[in-house]
């Protein structure tokens, strides 16, 4: 199963396994990992789930969607060309090693 590594914006690290099909959100949510809100619960409508995605993985992922694109313009932290929402990244075997970072606002 895939680890996923979450890193806070003093640095901090967590490393959880996930399962794939879930998101990193979610993985982040069933682990109690701090810094993700995930307000609307992966609806991809509060954008309180942001992430910075290091930037060696970016290319795996697939492109943001019209949506998620969208919600960026409005996150709480300033958008950078490496910002996704955690709920629209499903994990798959391919990301094992992922790292994110979460926005100082997201505590
Ligand atoms: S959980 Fe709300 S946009 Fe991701």
């Amino acid at each position: 199963m895939p680890n996923i590594t979450y890193i806070s914006h003093t640095g901090e690290s967590r490393t959880v396994t996930a399962d794939a099909g879930v998101s990193v959100m979610q993985a982040a949510v069933r682990n109690g990992v701090p810094g993700i809100v995930a307000d609307c619960g992966g609806e991809c409508q509060c954008a309180t789930c942001h992430v910075y995605v290091d930037e060696k993985f970016l290319g795996l992922l697939k492109p943001a969607e019209e949506d998620e694109d969208a919600m960026l313009t409005l996150t709480a932290s300033e958008r950078k060309p490496n910002s996704r929402l955690s709920c629209q990244i499903a994990i798959t075997d391919k990301l094992d090693g992922l790292i994110v970072t979460t926005p100082e606002i997201q505590q």
